[in-house]
């Protein structure tokens, strides 16, 4: 994997420091998928285990894969400090999934994660691929242009940005209907099979307000570094800033110095 640009972003920062704000939700989200014990599970770019962490609290075996080395040996000291034999994190890529036979798990999960993986179409084909029949796969993705926080994180900073290189997808096409069904189909689900429903994330914090938050996000989010590094070139990192800590401002419900944000996104559930 060298030279992966995929790889550098997500290594380039620490994400555990904005998965801190997403701890609560990620339990939420684990607990509506209603998953079984010795249930197997796999978390495809998993970070440090804001879902796979409480699923495996919940009984169930769980693989958390992710293309970030330093996310991963994080998920790991995380699984070994709390005592979790049935969870383990590896690294390995949404896009060629080499590692893993077909058919095994019970439910492929990826909550923010395969959709920042190139090559969309792979991305699906692996998910159906490792899945068993009768098995699910679960996707969270942000939506392009939604008025909420992320998809105008993403939006503000890609607007700093020197334009991408031709022939890159952007990770946010996962965020609209007939890209999904199109990917899924094309890696043999019909859309009969293909649920898709807007829900709510939160991020959350009891004592670090949202200035903060966004301060995180520029010091430790990848997308969000790399557009800071490309507004100091230019003189903009004052305008940059601003327009993040507005966003974070007026979207924070918290009635005190903590954050709570809700951010729309779409949740895909395909029947295997
Ligand atoms: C926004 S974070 C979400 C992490 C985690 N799912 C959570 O909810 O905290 C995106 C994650 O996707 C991972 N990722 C990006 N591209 C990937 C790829 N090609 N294969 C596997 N993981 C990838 C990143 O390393 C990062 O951990």
């Amino acid at each position: 994997m060298i030279n992966n640009p995929n790889k550098a972003l997500w290594e380039k920062g620490d994400f555990t420091k904005i998965a801190a704000f997403m701890r609560q939700s990620g339990e939420v989200v684990a607990e509506s998928l209603h998953v079984t014990p010795q249930m197997k599970v796999l978390d495809l770019g998993c970070g440090d285990g804001t879902t796979a962490v409480p699923l495996a609290r919940l009984g169930a075996r769980v693989l958390g894969i992710d293309i970030a080395r330093n996310l991963v040996e994080a998920g790991n000291k995380r699984a070994v400090a709390l005592g979790l034999r049935n969870l383990r994190f590896q690294e390995g890529d949404a896009s060629n999934l080499q590692d893993v036979v077909d058919n095994y798990f019970d439910l492929t999960l990826s909550v923010f994660g395969a959709m920042f993986a190139p090559k969309p179409f792979e991305v699906a084909r692996e998910m159906v691929r490792v899945t068993r029949p009768g098995g699910r796969i679960v996707m969270g993705n942000w939506i392009p242009n939604d008025p909420t926080f992320v998809s105008q994180v993403l939006k503000i900073s890609s607007a700093f940005m020197p334009p991408p290189p031709e022939g890159f997808i952007s990770p946010m096409t996962w965020g609209v209907e007939n890209n999904i069904i199109e990917r899924f189909g094309e890696a043999g689900v019909p859309k009969e099979k293909v649920a898709m429903v807007k829900d709510t994330y939160y991020f959350a914090s009891a004592d670090q307000s949202p200035t903060r938050f966004i301060e995180l996000f520029e010091l430790f989010y990848g997308p969000t570094m790399n557009a800071v590094e490309a507004a100091q070139k230019n003189g903009k990192v004052g305008e940059l800033h601003n327009l993040l800590v507005d966003v974070a401002k007026t979207q924070s419900k918290s009635k005190d110095v903590g954050t709570l944000i809700p951010a729309t996104f779409m949740r895909v559930t395909v029947s295997v």
